[in-house]
């Protein structure tokens, strides 16, 4: 793939040299090799170059990968610091394969030798060493969530094991592609926790939108396990997650129907009698009783993921069924079924805000079960990606000093003018879609995705000011 270096990519590349963000340049024959330190998660990565006759090749991939490499990317602008290219055409060829150089070159380039972390310096030529390449190439997307090497052994193992017992069905509900951008170390510790020997499930907290729940869908693609979720509200009560009891046909056709609408009715509290159920099966039914289970329970029972979304909502009651599973113990009492054990497949994750309206604090015993996990919202980094993946670098660079403003208003540390009503991750995606669309004018937009869900005409008048000082 060609993609065209722009001046603009250049200027940030040697930016970024004058910053220290490029640690090596190492030399491997004919291909240069530049390690330099992503900031989306400060963990070093690897670019190679190597210049033929009559054009450059490079093998990278980074976040602008989502967008083609529309707006290049400053990584593939070092060919300008190495080869002196000015702005021009590289051809992309694919990801770095390579991460052991012979020759330290950054001496030539920078007042200093090599900080080799990734790349390996070997004089007498390449050791195996244990990187991204050695991934198996049915699991290879998973290099995007960058686990450490001896955790992702365990995925991989764990993901092999899912394709084995998984039914056609089930892998239907495992998310794919899932386009969640590590931040920190978020996503290690999760999957770790639900790794370790006797897993702990992970509790994701932090504010609206800062992406837990795209976080745990993750998580279901990295395990390769369906994933099922329940919301916390006071309505969500045992049944709704155990189950209960129903009257079904003992042969007649449609059983399965017929029991599911009687779990309806009974849900909403006017259960069909059995009279009405013998007119729904054509009259000649007999009838029995059978537990119909409820979301947790076949979750539980068949081995998959769940996702308790805001589980400081959930009422005492619910959350006390909950102890037993979440300890060494995986197991639940269910009433008419006696304690089911849970397979050693199924999971759970939980996430909530802190201190929203409606919300309680976790009990010590029960909060003691989950691994916490701060998940805080997105860096500018991440955030021009998701803006780019929509729209153009120069308008993807003003929704986010946009967007960095509101942030400032609402959580200066010397005093906030705004509440948090008034920033939101998914209105500000909403415009650049808008935008992107091109249904009216960029400020236009803007102003209406930022502004028009804010109850407070004060607040509207104070935000739509703070715009148009950046448009
Ligand atoms: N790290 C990230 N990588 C990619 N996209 C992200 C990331 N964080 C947030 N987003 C995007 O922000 C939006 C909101 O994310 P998400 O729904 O996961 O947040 P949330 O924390 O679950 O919010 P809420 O508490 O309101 O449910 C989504 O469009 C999501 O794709
Ligand atoms: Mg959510």
């Amino acid at each position: 793939m060609l993609v065209s270096i722009t001046k603009a990519n250049i200027t940030l590349a040697n930016y970024k040299m004058a910053e220290d963000q490029i640690l090596t340049i190492g030399a491997n024959g004919d291909r240069i090799l530049v390690e330099y330190l992503s900031r989306s998660n400060g963990k070093p990565e690897v670019i190679i170059f190597q210049h033929t006759e009559d054009k450059i090749l490079a093998w990278h991939n980074c976040q602008a990968a989502k967008s083609n490499y529309a707006n290049a990317c400053w990584h593939l602008a070092i060919s300008d610091i190495l080869y002196n290219s000015g702005p021009c055409q590289i051809d992309l060829i694919g990801e770095p394969d390579q991460f052991w150089a012979t020759k330290d070159l950054t001496q030539e380039f920078m007042p200093r030798p090599g900080k080799f972390q990734t790349v390996e310096l070997s004089i007498e030529g390449p050791d195996p060493i244990p990187t991204e390449i050695d991934i198996p190439e049915k699991h290879k997307s998973l290099r995007r969530f960058r686990l450490p090497k001896t955790l992702l052994d365990k995925v991989i193992a764990f993901r092999e094991r899912q394709e084995q017992r998984l039914t056609g069905e089930q892998k239907l509900r495992i998310p794919q592609n899932v386009n969640y951008i590590p931040q920190n170390a978020e996503v290690t510790y999760a999957v770790s926790a639900l790794l370790y020997d006797t897993w702990s499930p992970p509790l994701l907290m932090g504010p609206k939108g800062s992406g837990k729940s795209t976080l745990v869908e993750a998580l279901a693609e990295i395990l390769h396990l369906p994933i099922c979720r329940i919301s916390g509200g006071i309505d969500i009560n045992a049944d709704y997650l155990l189950g209960c009891k129903t009257l079904i046909p003992e042969e007649t056709a449609p059983a399965k129907l017929i029991a599911k609408i009687g779990v309806n009715c009974a849900k909403v509290g006017e259960p069909l009698t059995v009279e009405e159920l013998r007119q729904l099966s054509g009259g000649n039914a007999t009838m029995r009783v059978a537990h119909e289970p409820g979301v947790l329970l076949e979750a539980i029972t068949n081995g998959e993921l769940i996702l308790i979304d805001e589980i400081n909502v959930l009422i005492p009651e619910v959350t006390s069924i909950l102890h037993t599973l979440l300890d060494w113990q995986r197991t639940i009492t269910v009433s008419g079924l006696g304690e089911v054990k849970a397979h050693p497949d199924f999971r759970l994750v939980a996430a909530m805000n802190v201190g929203y309206m409606g919300t309680r604090p976790l009990n010590n015993a029960f909060r003691d079960r989950f691994r916490g996990i701060q998940v805080q919202g997105v860096s500018r980094e991440t955030l021009m990606e998701l803006l780019q993946e929509r729209v153009a670098e120069d308008t993807a660079r003003k929704l986010a000093d946009i967007y960095e403003a509101l942030y400032e208003s609402v959580y200066s540390p010397t005093g906030a003018t705004l509440s948090e009503n008034c920033i939101s991750l998914r209105s500000l995606l909403r415009a650049a879609e808008e935008i992107s669309m091109g249904i009216a004018s960029q400020k236009e937009i803007i102003i209406s995705c930022l502004t028009e869900s804010l109850e407070s005409a004060s607040e509207r008048t104070q935000v739509k000011d703070l715009i148009e000082m950046r448009l």
